[in-house]
């Protein structure tokens, strides 16, 4: 086994830049890269300092799925009780805006995972699919679900039962990428969009990703009732205070995270 780290994580300035590192493997996401990663997500969700966070894959693929070979010979009560797969939603939950820069395959895991972000950006060499149906089984970390909100009931059903991929540019056309980058651009267009959140207030931002979500997650009633929260609850911040104090003094707002 090599020594290199399963997850790279470099920080600049309020931005952490995690990059999925076995790229030998086409960063096939095993027990060990998934708990890698979640460490270093839990990490960064609680340091204040940090204010976005970016994933992406080293090499020609953003991730090519759950690692098949530490699954091949798994009984249903191992992947029970290992948690392999249910210590995944712990990447869902993450407060904070988490940035998917998919530079290439994003398949299966790899698919599902850049649909736990909540931005998903792709290169021009991306493509996306849940080819699990090849192999016998079926996406257990969220695809039927979120790929169907995505793409709607039919291009989801299509892809899940035939295993196809689509490209980039059918993923951004559909709605399941915000948009598309020539390969040597893409992180930097990451970096911008993540500056750009870690500017605002970290509190309005955490609750309005909150609320977001909730639309995909509860039911409309339940998500209105969640944003009204939220909304309500912003007014007690010092950043409220100061962003329309700084938009009638006619100057840019000095949010202090409070
Ligand atoms: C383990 C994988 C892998 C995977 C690729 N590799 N994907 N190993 N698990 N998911 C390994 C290959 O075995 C190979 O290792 C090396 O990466 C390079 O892959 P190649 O197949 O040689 O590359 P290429 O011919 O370019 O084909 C690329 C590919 C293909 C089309 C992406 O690798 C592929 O189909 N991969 C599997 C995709 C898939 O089925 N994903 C879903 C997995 S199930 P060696 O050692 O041979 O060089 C899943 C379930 C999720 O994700 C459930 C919930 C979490």
């Amino acid at each position: 086994m090599s020594n290199e780290p399963l997850v790279i994580s470099s920080v600049e300035g309020p931005i952490a830049i995690l990059t999925l590192n076995r790229p030998q493997a086409l960063n096939a996401l095993s027990p060990a890269l998934i708990d890698n990663l979640i460490r270093h997500l839990e990490m960064y969700d609680a340091d204040d300092l940090i204010r976005a966070i970016i994933i992406t894959g080293a090499g020609r693929a953003f991730a090519a799925g759950a690692d098949i070979k530490a699954m091949a010979n798994a009984t249903p009560i191992e992947m029970l009780t290992s948690g392999m797969i249910a210590r995944w939603a712990r990447i869902a939950a993450i407060r904070k805006p988490v940035i998917a820069a998919v530079n290439g395959y994003a398949l299966g895991g790899g698919c599902e995972l850049a649909m736990m972000c909540d931005i998903i950006l792709a290169s021009e060499t991306a493509q996306f699919g849940q080819p699990e149906i090849n192999i016998g089984i079926i996406p257990g970390a969220g695809g039927t679900q979120r790929l169907t909100r995505a793409l709607g009931p039919y291009r989801a059903m299509e892809m899940v039962l035939t295993g196809a991929t689509i490209s980039a540019h059918e993923a951004a056309a559909h709605g399941l990428v915000n948009r598309v980058c020539p390969p040597e651009t893409l992180l930097d267009e990451a970096r911008r969009v993540a500056q750009t959140i870690a500017a605002k207030s970290p509190l309005a931002v955490q609750l309005a990703k909150e609320a977001v979500r909730a639309a995909a997650e509860t039911t409309v009633r339940e998500g209105l009732a969640i944003e009204l929260r939220n909304f309500y609850l912003l007014f007690a911040s010092e950043d409220q205070k100061e962003g329309m104090r700084a938009f009638i003094e006619k100057r840019a707002p000095n949010f202090s995270g409070r």
